[in-house]
């Protein structure tokens, strides 16, 4: 019990008078993945429940199981119903108000406090608060959290299993602004607020630069993804003059439209939208939300040429959207996967009707003040396109597959002009309007006929195609003067470091989705040279969206890999093909090839590796920019020069394989701008350790959660409350050591003289000292069958990736190679 009274004495000390305060409760819960009522009571013993903080996800933690019922579409990992409870004192709290706000609960929550329930969310990716107050006794109370993910599969990708984003507590005047009750719009300000008492409330608005000065905002610096400047406002209540509540917003200004002939503009300029849809999970990490492992995951995007991320297919943490607001990337907030009509047995829409409306209004008032939040889309290939489509009976992998199969559209054109769907999309929309006129709504839709009975209605701003890149030149006829958007593209498949010739077929996995796939390899080829039946290689979308100008920009699926969806394949595979960087964060090839189209920078990117048997024929490619030619040697002899066209976007060579050495030079105006060499690689000999990313130096736009979040300290004014100082004191503390920055070290498997072993594949074991831990490891390989959390990872292709959270020296050991450290 040392531990509350340090922290209450520091909480005093640090004690300042302000209105409201929020702080971070995500510190000292205790976890039980089982079920009980009792487990509400705050009587119920929970002192051997394990101890951790959030975030936390408890499916991360498990085995891949074919059995497992989230099915290789989920990540084969397993569900269940798990409790967290947590305890903490509580002072007299007089007429304050008290608020628990939970940023995200997979899924179907229960909130009680002292054995009292408060509330339930079914949806998963919601943001909810709950007013507390009434359950609250001054002493010792206790949250109970159930968090139901039993009912399986429910979800077309890996969901996690938990509290998996951050709770907050907040204390408020009685007179206070509401949850989400600040709207800024092109810097009028509109503002909610609650008034119990019969006093007069003062609402003033007070702008701030980025660097928190007052300001005035008749010129606003705009914000851009070059440069993202962002405002504040504070918002004070005033009672009697003084100041009772005060919140801060962030805000920007822009100016951007969508021309149905000239695409996208951003502050006048004409960009682009060179998108990546993603999902949420942060590989070997699961969902829990990290923010370094977030920054790191939009860090390599942005360094690819990335300017815009769509939220597929659900509401982001809010920190995507706080990161996004300062890195300068453009979101397409997404609400839903499916409405009414399930995709998989157990999905959201059993709770659509009842929901929806709550869920809807929710997604819209936390996200619209957000400079970045530049579209909403109501849902994604949701079946309410058509009439008569259901998923019902299908398999997760069948539903998977299905979305994209080609449907009866002149069934839709018998059907009129309305329906019930599009009515639907059109209350749908109506709600978005309710609470943001400011921006456009979407949807992805892969139903490119004018029928759709989503675009039939006043739903959609900006007609969006998921994939079809075949129909979007009847676009502007089919929809005339409606702007257009590829709002999901590409979905091409690839394992990292495999590579399947010859290069210049285009192999397609499966070739109609009724159709099973087989490879006993269960690797997809990185050259780009295989997808779905349903899409393309990364350069046939690219290629059309560059070249015609109507089409405001694209969102690939997908930036990186994610779990779940391991399609063509099914278990053991369990993770997905169809990133442009591997779920260890590796980039696979056709990140260069974006980087060459997207980007200033330069780019000569030569592949793959040059460990082939002698005489064996090689297809080397070279993507590249900002040079005329560029020609390729085996062994310093020249194998030909090459210019790409106007519509190429990458060179080849067929080359017959010799050991020694392969190399590119990137010449301009006849003149070396680059060069490239790829050795033949040794024997596998040392490990070699490098650190990928360094939270603790990277992350300077914003905080962590303070450590020892539970405590809380409110001087209420005289005016309202009790007039006493509230100090809150977390009863214990926990497990994960919130506050610690990650890091994560790239393994090599490297030859005696440091070249990387390409077909390495040898196992490697992970250990820390200091307060580091080791908290998780990937290689990027679909099948890995090894636990996210194991300190144990095999080389894949040469490499893997360890996640150490803390400070302390790694040691990676391999039986057959020299064993490495490197000081964190
Ligand atoms: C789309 C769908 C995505 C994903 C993708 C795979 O139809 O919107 O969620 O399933 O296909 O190609």
């Amino acid at each position: 019990m040392k531990r509350p009274i340090i922290l209450a004495f520091l909480a005093l000390v640090v004690m300042v008078s302000q209105a409201r305060e929020r702080r971070c409760f995500d510190h000292g819960w205790r976890f039980l993945l089982a079920d009980s009522v009792q487990m509400a009571q705050p009587g119920y013993d929970d002192s051997w429940w394990r101890q951790l903080d959030l975030p936390h996800d408890w499916a991360i933690e498990g085995d891949f199981h074919a059995g497992n019922p989230s099915g290789a579409g989920g990540g084969a990992l397993p569900g269940g119903v798990g409790w967290y409870r947590k305890t903490f004192t509580c002072p007299d709290l007089g007429s304050n108000r008290l608020f628990l706000e939970f940023d995200g609960v997979y899924m179907n929550s229960s909130v009680y406090v002292n054995g009292q329930k408060v509330g339930e969310r079914p949806y998963g990716y919601s943001s909810f608060e709950y007013d507390i107050t009434p359950y609250i006794r001054k002493g010792r109370n206790v949250v109970a959290v159930r968090v139901d993910n039993s009912d399986q599969p429910n979800s077309r990708w890996y969901s996690g299993c938990g509290i998996y984003r951050h709770v907050w507590l907040t204390v408020t005047h009685p007179v206070h602004v509401r949850h989400w009750g600040v709207y800024v719009n092109n810097g009028k300000v509109e503002v909610d607020y609650e008034n119990p008492t019969s006093e007069k409330v003062t609402v003033r608005n007070i702008w701030l630069d980025a660097e928190g000065r007052k300001t005035s905002i008749r010129k606003p610096r705009k914000w851009s993804c070059d440069d993202p400047y962002t405002y504040r406002v504070r918002t004070q209540l005033l009672v009697r003059g003084k100041v009772v509540d005060e919140v801060e917003t962030v805000t920007g200004f822009r100016d951007f439209r969508f021309d149905a002939k000239t695409g996208f503009w951003l502050n006048g300029k004409n960009l682009k939208l060179n998108g990546v849809c993603e999902h949420h999970d942060f590989g070997c990490l699961g969902a829990a939300l990290h923010e370094d492992a977030l920054h790191r995951k939009l860090t390599k995007l942005k360094a690819m040429g990335v300017n815009s991320i769509r939220s597929s297919h659900n509401p982001p943490a809010p920190e995507l959207l706080n990161m996004c607001d300062t890195m300068g990337l453009i979101v397409m907030d997404e609400s839903f996967d499916m409405w009414r009509r399930r995709k998989t047995q157990n999905d959201y829409a059993r709770f659509f009707d009842e929901w929806h409306e709550r869920d809807l209004t929710d997604w819209v008032k936390r996200d619209r003040n957000h400079p970045s939040v530049l579209m909403w889309s109501i849902g994604n290939e949701v079946l309410e396109q058509w009439s008569s489509a259901e998923a019902d009976t299908l398999t997760l992998e069948q539903a998977n597959l299905i979305l994209n199969a080609g449907r009866d559209a002149s069934a839709l054109a018998r059907e009129g002009e309305m329906s019930v769907n599009t009515l639907l999309a059109d209350h749908l929309a109506d709600i978005v309007r309710k609470y943001d006129t400011s921006r456009p709504i979407t949807a992805g839709c892969n139903e490119p006929s004018p029928q759709n009975h989503l675009f039939k209605g006043k739903a959609i701003d900006i007609i969006g195609f998921n994939y079809h890149h075949q129909n979007i030149a009847d676009v502007p006829v089919n929809f005339p003067g409606r702007p257009f958007i590829m709002t999901e593209s590409v979905s091409a498949l690839q394992t990292r470091g495999f590579y399947r010739m010859p290069s210049d077929s285009v192999y397609t996995a499966p070739k109609a989705w009724w159709l099973p796939y087989t490879d006993p390899t269960f690797m997809c080829s990185a050259y780009d040279n295989m997808h779905a039946s349903w899409s393309s290689t990364h350069e046939e979308t690219w290629d059309v969206v560059k070249h015609t100008p109507f089409v405001g920009g694209q969102y690939i699926w997908t930036g990186f890999d994610y779990i779940g969806e391991p399609t063509p394949y099914g278990f053991p595979a369990r993770s997905s093909y169809f990133g442009i960087i591997d779920l260890a964060g590796f980039p696979k090839d056709i990140y260069y090839m974006y980087q060459s189209e997207w980007t200033a920078k330069p780019v000569l990117h030569l592949f793959p590796h040059w460990n082939w048997l002698p005489g064996q024929a090689v297809d080397m490619w070279c993507y590249y920019n900002n040079a005329d030619e560029v020609e390729l040697f085996v062994n310093g002899k020249s194998q030909g020069v090459r210019r790409k066209g106007a519509h190429d976007y990458h060179v080849m060579w067929r080359v017959a394989f010799e050991p020694g050495e392969v190399s590119v030079v990137a010449r301009k105006g006849g003149k070396e701008v680059a060069s490239e060499r790829i050795p033949t690689a040794g024997a596998p000999h040392h490990i070699r350790l490098t650190v990928d990313y360094d939270g603790a130096k990277s992350n300077t736009r914003w905080t962590l959660p303070a450590e020892g979040g539970g405590n809380l300290t409110f001087v209420a004014d005289e005016g309202g409350g009790s007039g006493q100082n509230l100090t809150f004191v977390a009863d214990e503390g926990g497990g994960n050591g919130l506050n610690q920055h990650l890091t994560f070290v790239t393994a090599e498997v490297v030859d005696k003289d440091g070249r990387l072993c390409p077909l390495a594949s040898d196992q490697l074991l992970f250990s820390v000292d200091g307060n580091a831990r080791i908290i998780g490891t990937d290689n990027g390989c679909q099948t890995s069958m090894e636990r996210f959390t194991s300190p144990q990872r095999k080389a894949f292709f040469g490499r893997c990736m360890v996640v150490v959270r803390g400070k302390g020296t790694l040691k990676a050991q391999s039986p057959m190679l020299q064993e490495a450290e490197i000081r964190l």
